[in-house]
């Protein structure tokens, strides 16, 4: 067990990384990152190594500081994991996060465990493609294999779409294409498992995403008991059959008939798991923590419904920002991240918590518009 007073080495400064730090210096760990830029929203939590993901030296060099390291976004090499692992304890390994990365691999993963999915087909190049469209048919969503988040690196195509203005769109990268989805809800699963093998799942989320960003998160979801049921199972058996050590997001696709598929995959905690900050009893940070150190996992009850509502950098470019609007709500708990605005970048989330989320949702809206 790594009690307080351990350092813990965090891959990636980003909010994450910065919501992670922050739960750890609260329970008494230390905190190193990596991140090419000095400012790295982490850094006012943790001392920052700056040098980029990829560099290994300087993650062999800040593991020799850690007891235990760890990611805050699956876009670090795996190689780079591969060699700390030779000094030091990672959660993820390096072999789950090569599974995971690589949306091909990750999709291969599923199908040889079993676990439900859209139809895919991988694409090397426009014959590829043409070929995997004869099976697949349309719509379709062509897909980048590697470094894709927030809808980037995504083309989706229509009937009447031109495949190779796709494979452009897309880079001309190695890619995955995916059939279409005709969801009728996009769930979540945020569950902690532990290095003894012990799962706590927190209570199932329904995301709304606006072009393909996260827009809402509330939970508990509004879906049956049974869909619940078989969200968790899922979840259960994606983290058990990665052999995952920390937090993870499942996410999933509920369609008209009850079934759910899985879309993606997150071997880290993740934007939709938000809401456990202040609205469970032990956060997603806080739970991320105790699994990789060993520790008892924490408890994931959910005291009262919750709305989460991220914060873009589009709020802030034309105006002041609406925070006194923001903060007029009584229960409005804002977190931002230090964050320099930019369109469409992630600067901080709001947390409602109320037994009526009708009327948080419609607040929400009138924030974002
Ligand atoms: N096959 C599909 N059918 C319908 N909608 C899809 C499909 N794939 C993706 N989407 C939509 O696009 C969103 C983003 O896609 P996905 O989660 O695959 O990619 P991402 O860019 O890696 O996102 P993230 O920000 O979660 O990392 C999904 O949450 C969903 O709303
Ligand atoms: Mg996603």
């Amino acid at each position: 067990m790594l009690l307080p007073g351990s350092t813990i080495g965090v891959l990636g400064g980003g909010q994450l990384g910065r919501m992670l730090a922050m739960e750890a210096r609260r329970m008494g760990y230390r905190v190193r990152a990596l991140d090419a830029d000095p400012g790295a929203c982490a850094a006012p939590f943790a001392e920052v190594t700056v040098a980029p993901l990829d560099d290994v030296d300087a993650a062999l060099e800040l593991a020799t500081h850690c007891d235990v390291l760890t990611i805050e976004t699956e876009h670090v090499p795996a190689a780079v994991l591969a060699q700390i692992e030779t000094r030091r304890e990672v959660h993820p390994n390096a072999a789950a996060l090569a599974t995971v990365q690589d949306r091909l691999r990750q999709r291969e993963f599923l199908r040889r465990h079993g676990l439900p999915q859209t139809a895919w087909a991988g694409v090397d190049d426009l014959p590829g493609l043409e070929r995997a469209l004869q099976t697949i048919g349309r719509p379709a969503v062509l897909k980048t294999r590697t470094e894709g988040y927030d809808g980037k690196g995504q083309a989706r195509i229509g009937a009447g779409d031109d495949p190779a203005a796709a494979l452009a769109a897309i880079g001309h990268a190695p890619a995955v294409l995916e059939a279409w989805v005709s969801y009728e809800r996009e769930i979540s699963v945020i569950l902690g498992r532990g290095r003894n093998g012990d799962i706590a799942i927190y209570p199932v989320a329904e995301n709304e995403h606006r072009h393909h960003v996260l827009h809402i998160t509330r939970a508990p979801a509004r879906i049956a008991p049974a869909v619940a049921a078989r969200a968790r199972e899922l979840g259960a058996a994606v983290a058990e059959a990665l052999g995952h050590v920390g937090v993870m997001a499942i996410e999933m696709f509920l369609l008209p008939d009850g079934e759910l598929l899985v879309n993606e995959i997150a071997p880290r905690t993740h934007n939709s798991g938000h809401y456990t900050l202040g609205g469970c009893v032990t956060s997603q940070f806080e739970q991320h923590l105790r699994a990789i150190c060993g520790l008892p996992l924490g408890d994931v009850t959910q005291p009262r419904p919750a709305l989460m509502l991220n914060l873009l950098g589009d709020l802030w470019l034309d105006e002041a920002p609406p925070l006194a609007h923001i903060l007029a709500h009584p229960g409005a708990r804002l977190h931002l991240y230090g964050k320099a605005p930019r369109a469409g970048r992630k600067l901080g989330h709001v947390l409602v918590l109320g037994d009526d989320l009708d009327d948080a949702q419609a607040w929400a809206d009138s924030i974002v518009g």
